[in-house]
């Protein structure tokens, strides 16, 4: 009757439903009529189900059904349908959340978190893998990016070797909970990543249930390892070989290839930053944790424990000293009266403490792995830590409530986690419904639901809770075991209404319960916990000489796990519930500053079977997530909200006055609509912007007159004759231009979006400009540059004079000295190209003119304006006479001077005439002297001769010596002195000249038989 009657409910809920719901059942579980009962929600599930509907929603959280088969619902164009649409127009899916989150991160800028929780094998590891390839494939990407995408997804294949393995629920199930933060930069592209990983279950490398597997890296190895590297590790390809794999019997699984799996991981590795040296290493390890399960102990007759198997190799492997770690794994270090004394271990003793070292070696290598992982992740710019542009989407993948037939240590930690996480999903549900109550101007209905502090307390609270009682009675001295802690539980937290043992329950309960458990009542249900093995894993304690023994390895990877101060600090380390405890508190710290998204994961039947649906197993699932009580807060207050203008679009049919058109404000539209369709006061409220319905039903009933006047509408529309035609062309007009100008605003709205990107990364380029370049000023400094080479161009200097030159940006110093010089070249060949051969000329003897005066002679400067002629005589002022005796050596230049005797000092005028090989003085049509350049020594004297100076005064004396020394080519011999000069009067008899300032210009005899030059300059 019950099911006909549920039956009966939910098929009603279908036939009312918005047409926009599925084909099957709600696509949000709000809209259920019954939210209180638990068969109409599973019935909807297993409704959906039924049609590989795999995804339904409560409000913002995502319950996912595994379907334990591939659907075709994970392509490429599936991506794109969810690409920026809204959450509830199309239906649910994993990448809609994973869209909707990324959209509120970029334009709320707000860090966001999704959680995904569920049973083992309920599919959460799938799921957060299919949001990270959405974000890889989606997300803007460049060549640095991309690169980080794939260290992002590379991470996944290592990180399941090392922490995943079959249990009887998952072939491939995580053993650690792993919180991942993918950090995006200010345009949406993802940057950088960060791994926390929790509790790896560390007792699995020692022992497995019956049908269990160790961590799949070992059979990886030992599957897909070359023979190489086996014989280098020792190892023999068979798993049944080793010890700690064959505790649970099943050394293959048909569902997992080990083989290509190992490549996978191999290939990853270096991805992900490992060397070749790296990779031996953690093979070393693995390989020594196999090596360890084998070392086996014997027993003396004294009762002295042995080792009975060969070490050499587990030693070598570690990279420790063999005669060390023998001793180590047989004897304790203890430290009495200050003194240390050894003490030889019995065997189950020296056996524990074996394990503990296999526990310790791997749980360690396993937290530098992530360590390793997060550092090929880490932002490689420091600056994007400060920076405001980047955000954060955190994906938390952790185990649900697990309840099993017998629930130890791993399953009380696993159990507090959820309690915690339940804790936060009820504070920060609560808070986002109350912030859109307050932010639409309705009043806050308080909400009942489960306040499941009191549970927390009973686990998390100091010197009461169940942690703080365990630790106690670790670290007490005397006589304790897991029995004593039970006791001291009973004493203690004996009272506590969500805590009952066998001996404090009634008679009913007592008979579900052994002695030796506890049950807490959980938010989510009853779990009973076995105490045996309580007191020993949460000490989790590992010898001290074992430690120190694995101080010195020198395998880099040991060192860096067992380091030096954890021997000599001789403080406890904190146990490992308070270890958990702590790193809980920190997540939810990390949780709670961000905004959360939900993902619930539920597994259809224990079989990993595609289509069937368990529902005793789904109904337990549905209770211990908590997914009546999430449904619940979800609706505590209206099941439904819409925007007004939506709301107004559908159904505004359905009243004459909002038909065909509304004109007034929005709210008295909605207003209108709804008194004319009769809802009663409590059944709705109108917000600033949404108008909030209480109940589903109110609105499947709206919907039904909807559906039912469907026919009518078209009707009327049809026969409203010609008005009605007009009404339509109207119609068609208003489609049309509300469609051009939704058009034109969207191609507004997407310019400005583009004007304020590029503005954005123009502030962020100008405040990181001084940084080296990278994607936070890459645009800002090619924009500065190639302003500054536009703006060059138009101001390059026109001439080679011109020594202007715009100032470059910094990063642009190098390269425009470059340029600058470049421009000079270019400017002086073209120069050079279109010089005259006589400018030519002109130039050449200026320059040798400058090389000869420049900075020597005071008359120079003026000189350098005054053109050089070609010769300072005219043609007819040389005799013919003389031009005649000097034949086929024509005169190249010529200038009168005043020639002084060398001993009287008489002037005479003369003409000096150059040739090309020798120069002559001319007396009007006598050459009186001829002087061969190669005589010229000017050694000491400006035309020095062997046979005497030549004393000459000449108006033109810079030009004259420059063609002179030109055509002598003796530029280099010409000497300038002030004072006086030394001159040869003739072999052997000196003569010497002295200059003196005065005001006009004389040359006379002196003094002392010397020349005397009056000037008014000297030089
Ligand atoms: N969306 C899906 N499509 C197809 N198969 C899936 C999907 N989700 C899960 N599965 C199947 O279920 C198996 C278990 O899923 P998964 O490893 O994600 O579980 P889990 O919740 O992470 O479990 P555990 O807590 O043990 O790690 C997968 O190996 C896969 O075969
Ligand atoms: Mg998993």
């Amino acid at each position: 009757f019950l099911e006909v009657d549920i039956e009966g409910r939910v098929r009603l809920v279908m036939e009312g439903a918005l047409t926009a719901r599925d084909r099957v059942g709600v696509q949000d579980f709000v809209l259920l009529e019954n939210y209180n009962s638990e068969a109409a929600f599973i019935e909807n599930l297993r409704r959906r189900f039924r049609e590989n509907l795999i995804y339904t929603y409560i409000g913002s959280v995502l319950v996912s059904m595994n379907p334990y088969k591939e659907l075709e619902i994970y392509s490429k164009q599936q991506m794109d349908r969810y690409r920026g649409v809204s959450f509830y127009e199309i239906s649910p899916h994993i990448y809609a959340l994973s869209d909707n989150t990324y959209r509120a991160m970029r334009t709320e800028r707000k860090d966001q978190c999704i959680l995904i929780s569920g049973e083992s094998g309920a599919g959460k590891t799938e799921a957060s893998k299919k949001i990270l390839l959405y974000y890889a494939v989606t997300c803007p990407t460049n060549d640095r990016m991309a690169a980080l995408g794939d260290r992002l997804l590379q991470s996944n294949p290592v990180l399941e070797a090392f922490g995943n393995a079959k249990t009887l629920r998952n072939d491939n199930s995580s053993r650690f909970g792993k919180y991942m933060d993918v950090q995006f930069d200010f345009r949406g592209a993802p940057v950088g990543g960060h791994i926390l990983n929790y509790l790896l279950e560390k007792s699995r490398v020692v022992h497995q249930n019956h049908g269990e597997r160790n961590f799949h890296i070992f059979y990886q190895l030992l599957d897909g390892g070359e023979d190489d590297q086996l014989n280098t590790l020792n190892l023999e390809r068979n798993p049944q070989n080793y010890r700690y794999l064959v505790k649970g019997n099943c050394p293959r699984v048909s569902s997992i290839s080990d083989k290509n799996n190992w490549k996978v991981v191999m290939k990853a590795l270096p991805v992900i930053g490992f060397t070749e040296e790296e990779v031996q290493k953690l093979l070393n390890i693995i390989a020594s944790v196999l090596h360890l399960g084998n070392t086996q102990f014997g027993e003396g007759e004294e009762g002295e424990t042995y080792i009975t198997t060969e070490i050499s190799n587990l030693a070598r492997l570690l990279g420790v000293d063999g005669s060390a770690l023998r001793e180590a794994l047989t004897h304790k270090k203890l430290t009495a009266k200050g003194e240390e004394m050894i003490t030889p271990l019995n065997f189950e003793q020296a056996e524990a403490a074996r394990d503990a070292l296999a526990k310790a070696v791997y749980g360690r290598t396993f937290t530098w792995l992530v360590e390793k992982i997060n550092q090929s992740l880490a932002l490689k710019d420091e600056i994007y830590h400060s920076s405001k542009g980047s955000s954060v989407i955190g994906l938390l993948d952790i185990y649900g409530f697990e309840v099993l037939q017998h629930n130890s240590f791993e399953q009380f930690c696993i159990n507090y986690c959820n309690e915690k996480l339940q804790q936060l999903f009820i504070e920060l549900t609560l808070r986002s419904e109350q912030e859109e109550y307050e932010t639409e101007g309705i009043a806050w209905e308080t909400v009942q639901y489960f306040d499941n502090k009191i549970i927390c307390d009973l686990i998390e609270e100091k010197h009461k809770g169940i942690i703080s009682i365990l630790d106690e009675e670790c670290l007490r001295p005397g006589e304790t075991c897991d029995v004593s802690f039970l006791e001291k539980l009973e004493d203690t937290v004996g009272g506590h209404p969500h805590f009952v043992t066998h001996k404090l329950a009634n008679g009913k309960t007592r008979r579900v319960m052994s002695r030796e458990e506890f049950r807490l009542l959980h938010y989510a249900g009853e779990v009973n916990y076995n105490v045996n093995g309580f007191l020993d894993k949460n000490n989790d304690l590992l010898n001290r000489n074992l430690k120190e023994v694995m101080c010195q390895s020198d395998n880099q990877i040991l060192s860096h796990c067992f380091r030096r101060e954890e021997v000599i600090d001789q403080k406890r380390p904190e146990m490992a519930a308070t270890q958990f405890k702590n790193s809980l508190m920190k997540l939810t710290e990390i949780l709670r500053s961000k905004e959360p998204s939900y993902v619930r994961c539920i597994k259809p039947n224990d079989a990993k079977q595609p289509g069937r649906f368990d529902e005793v197993l789904v109904r337990h699932q549905v209770k211990y997530l908590g997914l009546m009580e999430n449904l619940r807060v979800r609706r505590a207050g209206f099941a439904y909200r819409r925007r007004f203008e939506a709301f107004l679009q559908r159904y505004k049919p359905l009243c004459p006055e909002t038909w065909p058109n509304w004109h007034g404000r929005l709210a008295d539209g909605v207003l209108t609509l709804v008194k004319h369709l009769g809802y009663k006061d409590e059944e709705y409220k109108l917000g600033r912007s949404k108008i909030f319905i209480r109940f589903p039903k109110t609105l499947f009933n709206t919907e039904d007159v909807l559906e039912a006047k469907k026919p009518e509408i078209g009707k009327q529309q049809y026969c409203l004759g010609v008005h009605t035609c007009m009404c339509v062309y109207i119609y068609i007009v208003i489609v049309i231009q509300s469609g051009w100008r939704g058009m034109k605003a969207r191609r507004r709205a997407k310019r400005r979006r583009q004007a304020a990107d590029l503005i954005r990364r123009f502030i962020k380029g100008f405040i990181y400009r001084h940084g080296e370049y990278g994607p936070e000023n890459d645009y800002f400094l090619d924009h500065v540059r190639y302003s500054f080479l536009k703006n060059l161009r138009k101001n390059l200097p026109k001439s080679v004079l011109d020594k202007s030159w715009p100032t470059p940006p910094p990063s642009l110093v190098e390269a425009s000295e470059h340029l600058q010089k470049l421009h000079m070249r270019n400017m002086v060949t073209k120069y050079c190209r279109i010089v005259h051969p006589e400018w030519k000329k002109q130039m050449m003897q200026k320059v040798v003119a400058s090389e000869i005066f420049k900075d020597q002679k005071d008359s120079y400067p003026q000189s350098v304006g005054r053109l050089f002629l070609d010769s300072r005589l005219e043609r007819e002022q040389i005799s013919l006479k003389v031009v005649q005796t000097l034949g086929n050596d024509k005169v190249q230049y010529g200038v009168s001077v005043i020639k002084y005797d060398k001993r009287g000092f008489k002037p005479r005028p003369r003409q000096l005439l150059l040739t090309n090989t020798f120069a002559v003085l001319v007396d009007k049509t006598k050459i009186k002297q001829r002087i061969d350049y190669t005589a010229l020594r000017g050694e000491n004297h400006p035309l020095s001769l062997p046979q005497g100076d030549l004393l000459l005064h000449c108006s033109h004396s810079i030009e004259m010596v420059t063609k002179l020394a030109m055509m002598a080519n003796k530029t280099n011999n010409v000497n300038i002195n002030p004072g006086s000069i030394q001159f040869t009067v003739a072999r052997g008899k000196e003569g010497i000249i002295d200059f003196v300032r005065g005001a006009e210009l004389k040359v006379t005899k002196g003094r002392r038989g010397h020349l005397l030059v009056v000037s008014q300059r000297l030089l």
